[in-house]
């Protein structure tokens, strides 16, 4: 099954209610459509009369090795896809060999995902939320649960708005839960209460107070689009940047990934790793962004395609068909590594 096959077997599997949490945006969703089109404005120039036997895909992140420069992006409540849910995530990310970032409203524990796959390479995402002792639980859960990163989402200070879970009267199935938001001896915590009680008064220096409360992991800044943002970050200690706009999910006309790539790498000027997600669905769209300065691609929603349609089994093929992808992309670009990705190869 092909990406674009994935995406139609999820609308026909899940609820419609679900699907639309899943696909939608924020407001008329353009960010949605404009992340998808950007990378399809950049046209590739290809070297050819190049030996190009033996192309991996292969990399590094934060140290880690990785089959291809990607990595899942973080997405929450993976049980209204699966009933396995984010077992099945880990199950399947591990399978591929792929870094899993398990979203902070997840709904399976830190813990539990840990345990299903042990030793494969797992980041928690963080919000900082305005109980900051929320978020702070979380980050030593995961420091002792053996996650190599943070990834602290810095796209929310105010929950947007989402027209289609509005019009759809969005809502949690009873029983399912956010086990990742009560620190463990809040029993009685009230979870939907609590949840998008964001705090709107982040600033670089929670970066290494982050960092701090996961006993000194590397930090992930999230969901900036901004070449002056990324440096502030940098310069306040974060390992790496995500260029990101949530998916199209939080200020919707807000500038295409594709586009603020430039500017961030840029502004980082090698300081830092810089990653980029939103509407990567393609080999081509990953060499695009290498060759933009990016580092690796997050990526969101195909990942859930492939768990709604098939579970552990459907996450390990969207991963592996992307990264046979993205090698075979290379290779018709007459590179054999990511590291060998040059500016040149766009225009
Ligand atoms: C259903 C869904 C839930 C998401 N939940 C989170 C989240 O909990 N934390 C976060 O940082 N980003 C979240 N995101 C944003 C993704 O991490 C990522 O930035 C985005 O999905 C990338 O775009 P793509 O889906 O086009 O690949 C979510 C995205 C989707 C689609």
């Amino acid at each position: 099954m092909d990406l674009s096959q994935r995406e139609a077997a999820a609308q026909t599997r899940l609820e419609p209610v679900w699907f639309d949490y899943l696909q939608g945006g924020a407001g008329e969703e353009r960010t949605v459509r404009d992340n998808r089109d950007a990378w399809g404005r950049w046209s590739l120039r290809p070297h050819y009369l190049r030996d190009v036997r033996g192309t991996s895909a292969a990399t590094t992140l934060l140290g880690t090795p990785s089959p291809a420069p990607m990595v899942v992006a973080p997405t929450a409540m993976h049980r209204l896809f699966h009933p396995d849910g984010e077992l099945a995530t880990a199950a399947g990310a591990a399978a591929a060999g792929m870094i899993y970032t398990v979203s902070m409203a997840a709904m399976t524990s830190l813990e539990d995902i840990a345990a299903t796959a042990p030793g494969a390479p797992r980041w928690m995402q963080v919000y900082m939320f305005a109980d900051r002792g929320i978020t702070k639980a979380c980050c030593e859960r995961a420091a002792a649960a053996g996650y190599a990163a943070l990834v602290l989402t810095i796209d929310s200070p105010v929950t947007a708005r989402n027209l289609r879970n509005e019009r759809n009267g969005f809502n949690v199935p009873a029983g399912l839960t956010l086990p990742n938001l009560a620190p463990p001896d809040a029993h009685d915590l009230d979870i939907w209460g609590i949840v998008g009680a964001y705090d709107p008064a982040v600033t670089p220096d929670d970066i290494a107070i982050v960092s701090a409360w996961g006993g000194g992991l590397p930090v992930v800044v999230k969901g900036l689009v901004r070449g002056d943002d990324a440096r502030r970050a940098v310069d306040a200690g974060a390992a790496a940047v995500a260029v990101s706009n949530h998916g199209g999910r939080q200020l919707d006309t807000c500038i295409a990934t594709a586009r603020a790539l430039p500017e961030v790498v840029d502004a980082v000027a090698g300081d830092a790793e810089v990653y980029v997600d939103g509407g990567v669905r393609a080999g081509i769209d990953v060499v695009k962004a290498l060759a933009l300065g990016a580092r690796a691609v997050l990526v969101g929603r195909p990942v859930i395609w492939g768990l709604a349609t098939d579970g552990a089994a459907g996450v390990e093929s969207v991963l592996r068909e992307l990264t046979d992808d993205t090698a075979r992309a290379l290779a018709l670009c007459g590179v054999t590594s990511p590291h060998d990705v040059t500016r040149d190869l766009l225009t």
